[in-house]
């Protein structure tokens, strides 16, 4: 029987919708030190002052007297995932006589160890809150809905056939580092199903030589470009295909970035619920049009890096994101909808609680949001050891556990494996689940074509496909187990080129993301696009202009691969760091596109690539310069490695290196102050300016987000306008961090033996609070300059449906899921196979001996017999269609109004009539001033216009009652519809 180490098998999370006092207090708690933290992090002045934390930071020092984490250990290519301690308190004091001494001492340590090992048992066995959510169960079958109906019959077949320990080796990975991909399962030989390899997304290809390393997806999201978004899909999942990667592990949406400080919001599209899922569906339809398995992740809630992981931050638990159903549904959950809408075929549970129960654990989560609400057919696989129970997490609806093992990094323990056999076959966990595991897992393969063994050539020794690298090592012959006691040597790494080649260069695509991702936010008397001679205005008309290049993140640094998985800020900056991130081929550095780019023949180039400037430079070569390019960054990633204090979330959100000082050096002296300063920030999200940013030699300030290979090359497109300047905010630069709210706080240090992470703050993240506030940030969503002006005019709105206030009533499943015989198989054919050569740490689907199969009573969950009504918001992928019937047809005139072509991104916001009140509740649901709903980035030639109609449907229109457990519109007052050109820049707005 399967049953995770001080948890309750009940425990189930909860989406409630009111606090108890409990939850306020830890609420309280949460913001009175992040005020704290606030108050030092939004100082204007310079100083380096980040908070200091050890791995338990100020609670620890309590608890375990001071022990300090050591920086992660790393294998050979990887985390291990969890960090180890080391150092001790000095021993203080010292006694006049001997004997009394020792006697005191050992008292003393007696009641030291009584305190801390009842502090240790306390940590170790306070389990979260049990019950704060609802349990949903049975969990529903795959195989309802039409597009799915092919797969689904086809996969019934093969896992018919199927023995129970071929259904465990489909569900199962084969434990870290066993085989060559970061994630890997084992095959069902006797029916041809393959082995599977999975692998990181979502900038590229991890681990991975010869393939592109694109844009982050923050910068994916400023572009507003629906088309670069799939497109950007297609060929990350084209170059995944290549490789031999079945199953991508991308998009990740969640974060969704409530924090702007979390360490992956990067790898995301930015904090707007609508822009994130429009870029994150485009982006999975590109990559399953590829053919490959795209990953919707990290469902959900999964904000901020500290604590996100049970033991890797020195706590037995992780955090847990504690939510009412309405912020569940109008934020976090959306791009997730749209994901399934969308088609994905696998969707990952995240590492937090979700109301005090594991997200892989949730059964309201995954059994009654994600595959009865909103219909979604494929398979929920866990992250990196999210998993934290076995029959539990099976009940609640996982299906494929990753990367096999257990509680623990590669402890070859997996909750699955040999677990779930015997679960299967002692009768605690359904047969009828397991099938269900096995058959979505078998549907989304054959959804994605790859039984077309032309397309993917069975895995050696039967064919020559499968992966054709290892993530473990870059030699050309390798382990194939590196992970285990095997020595066994082959051809692991081919590398293969998948880049693309001439016109169709991966290259080519990445630098136009990165063109229309940087976004120009400061261009003060048109000083951009700069001319390659220099300037006219150059005083003495004989000599070269002059121009100085400051700053490290101008430069190659010690190049970009220096660190593992990027997990440093060296060099330009092109990517976060974490398994997001990906080994460059290269990355052309802004200072030698510029240098290339500037005409040698009249510009003269002096670069300075430190953050430092010795004073004698500043006051020879800065002031003999005509402009000045200053460089800054921020950096950040995932949790499991650090930089410099920057445990995953950063610590604040300035420049970092000093950046500010340098800044504020340069302009204050380039050209004895009168030449011009442009400064280019890389960064992975939101960077506070206000150091700097009103300095009257501070001209031209560029975005740039993270621009991945093709850095240098895009920017010096834009800085020379090749192109027009159309990148647009995905996310608020407020004037300081505290602007973005309480809410917008990371939680530095936990709260509690299970952090608590209340979002009472609910929709008002990012611009929902500014404008909720009347707060000015510096540069508001969606805000960029073009090199040209556009206007907007002639509104009009078209009702293609009136309002009502329900959808129609959920339709009926349009197919029937698989049906299994429901005999329990006989135990002795999960035996292991006679002489079995058992590697170690791998994980096998087998039990040793019959005897292990003992019929027990499997305390299930609570409310696991009481089956739970269909939802009304259901009925399709992505939940009831009906959501999805436009409603409303806006219709605008926009034109060029300026003297060269250029892009403009027309966006439409949707501002909710007041007083409403749900009828079901008595609630006053209140809604934010205005919310994107739609938007289409338009390229139009000088003094042209064009007429651009955006559909709105009915979930535009609609909250999420909690009492009806259902979108309502309200029908009875006026939405007001306003379209611009940023969230604060809506000339043009009309009534319906
Ligand atoms: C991350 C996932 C990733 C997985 C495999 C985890 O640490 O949270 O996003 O897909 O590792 O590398």
């Amino acid at each position: 029987m399967i049953r995770t180490s001080g948890l309750s098998p009940t425990r189930e999370g909860l989406l409630h919708d009111r606090w108890d006092d409990s939850q306020k207090k830890f609420h309280d708690d949460v913001y009175r030190s992040s005020g704290e933290s606030d108050r030092r992090l939004d100082e204007l002045e310079i100083h380096d002052d980040r908070p200091k934390q050890g791995v338990f930071g100020r609670w620890a020092q309590k608890w375990f007297g001071g022990y300090q984490t050591a920086e992660r250990n790393y294998t050979d290519r990887k985390h291990t995932g969890h960090g180890s301690r080391a150092g001790k308190q000095k021993a203080r004091g010292c006694c006049s006589r001997y004997k009394i001494c020792f006697i005191a001492t050992g008292i003393l340590l007696a009641l030291f160890l009584i305190a801390s090992g009842s502090g240790v048992f306390w940590v170790y066995n306070t389990a979260p809150k049990d019950g704060q959510s609802p349990p949903w169960y049975p969990s529903p079958r795959g195989g309802t809905v039409k597009s799915w109906e092919e797969s689904y019959k086809k996969a019934a077949v093969m896992v018919q056939k199927m023995t129970v320990v071929e259904k465990v080796n489909v569900t199962s990975g084969t434990g870290w580092s066993q085989d060559l991909c970061v994630g890997n399962t084992a095959p069902a030989n006797g029916v041809g199903f393959p082995a599977l390899c999975l692998q990181d997304g979502p900038l590229g290809l991890r681990f991975v030589d010869h393939s592109t390393a694109f844009p982050g997806g923050i910068t994916v999201g400023a572009t507003w470009n629906k088309d670069l978004m799939y497109r950007k899909g297609k060929a990350h999942g084209l170059e995944a295909k290549l490789k031999g990667v079945n199953i991508l592990l991308g998009p990740s949406m969640g974060p969704l970035g409530r924090m702007p400080a979390g360490g992956r919001n990067w790898e995301g599209f930015g904090p707007d619920p609508v822009l994130q899922a429009v870029a994150a569906s485009e982006e999975i339809k590109g990559i399953q049009d590829s053919g490959v398995i795209a990953t919707a992740k990290h469902i959900v809630a999964n904000e901020q890096e500290h604590f996100r992981q049970s033991f890797e931050w020195g706590l037995p638990n992780a955090l847990s994101s504690n939510l009412d159903d309405r912020t569940l549904h109008e934020l976090y959950l959306w791009p997730f909808a749209e994901s399934v809408r969308a088609g994905v075929a696998s969707v990952m549970c995240g590492y937090n609680l979700v109301n005090n129960s594991y997200a892989c654990g949730n059964s309201k989560l995954m059994n009654g949001i994600l595959k009865d609400e909103l219909g979604f057919q494929g398979f929920v696989q866990s992250d990196w050891l999210a998993q934290r129970s076995g029959v539990a997490s099976a009940l609640a609806g996982l299906d494929m556990t990753m990367p096999g093992d257990g509680l623990r990094w590669a402890d070859g323990k997996s909750l699955f494996g040999p677990r779930l056999t015997e679960a299967a076959l002692n009768g605690s966990l359904p047969l009828e689940r397991l099938n269900d595991m096995a058959t979505r897992i078998v549907a989304a393969w054959y959804q994605l074509k790859q039984d077309n063994q032309t397309q993917w050539p069975p895995p050696p020794p039967k064919g020559k496909g499968g992966p054709n690298f290892s993530s473990f090592t870059d030699d050309k012959i390798g382990l194939i187990h590196p992970g285990s006691d095997d020595k066994t040597k082959a051809e692991v790494n081919k590398f293969i080129d998948v880049q693309g080649k001439g016109n169709k260069s991966h290259g080519l695509l990445a630098k136009q993301i990165a063109i229309e991702g940087t976004v120009l936010v400061k261009n003060l008397g048109g000083i951009l696009p700069l001319s390659k001679k220099g300037s006219s205005k150059r005083k003495d008309a004989a000599a070269k202009y002059r121009v100085a290049i400051f700053g490290e993140d101008a430069g190659p640094g010690d190049g970009p691969n220096v660190c593992p998985d990027r997990s440093c800020n060296q060099g330009t900056l092109g990517s976060g760091w974490g398994s997001g991130a990906v080994d460059f081929p290269y990355l052309t550095p802004p200072l030698e596109a510029l240098q290339s780019a500037f005409d040698s023949d009249s510009v003269e180039i002096t670069p300075l690539l430190s953050n430092d400037i010795p004073v004698k430079a500043s006051s020879s070569l800065l002031h003999n310069q005509d402009l000045c390019i200053v460089f800054v960054n921020s950096d950040g990633g995932e949790g499991f490695e650090s930089w410099n204090g920057v445990r995953g979330d950063r610590n604040d959100l300035f420049p970092q290196k000093g950046g500010d000082q340098l800044v504020q050096k340069v302009a204050r002296a380039c050209g004895k102050g009168k030449s011009d300063t442009i400064v280019v920030v890389h960064a992975v999200g939101p960077v506070v300016l206000e150091r700097w940013i009103d300095l009257p030699s501070v001209k031209a300030v560029i975005l740039a987000n993270l621009p991945g290979q093709e850095s240098g090359d895009a920017l010096a497109d834009v800085l020379f306008g090749e192109v027009d300047a159309s990148g647009r905010l995905p996310y608020t630069v407020g004037k300081s961090l505290s602007d973005y709210g309480p809410g917008g706080q990371i939680m530095y240090y936990p709260n509690g033996v299970v952090p608590q992470q209340d979002f009472t703050e609910r929709l008002y993240i990012d611009y929902r609070h500014f404008d909720k506030h009347g707060i000015t940030p510096r540069y508001e969503f969606g805000f960029g300059l073009s090199y040209t002006t556009f206007e907007f005019s002639n509104l009009t709105l078209t009702e293609q449906k009136p309002k009502s206030p329900l959808p129609a009533p959920r339709l009926d499943s349009q197919a029937a899921p698989p049906a299994y015989p429901s005999d329990l198989p006989d135990p002795s054919t999960a035996l292991f196979p006679p002489n079995f050569r058992k590697l170690k740490g791998r994980i096998y689907p087998y039990i040793s001996s019959i005897s292990e199969i003992t019929p027990g009573k499997y305390p299930y969950p609570r409310g696991y017999d009481q089956v739970q009504p269909l939802s009304p918001a259901g009925g399709a992928e992505g939940g009831n269609p009906d959501l999805y019937t436009p409603h409303l047809s806006v219709k605008i005139n926009l034109k060029n109004t300026g003297s060269r072509k250029g892009k403009q991104v027309v966006q439409v916001y949707v501002s909710f009539p007041e007083g409403v009140v749900d009828t079901s509740t008595g609630d006053k649901i209140d809604f934010p001033v205005r919310q994107l709903r739609g938007f289409e980035k338009i390229e139009l030639d000088a003094g042209k216009s064009q007429d651009i109609e955006i559909e709105l449907t009915r979930k535009d229109f609609s909250y999420w009652s909690r009492g009806l457990g259902n979108w309502v519109m309200p029908s009875d007052d006026k939405f007001t519809i306003s379209i611009g050109a940023s969230s604060r820049d809506l000339p043009v707005s009309a009534q319906w």
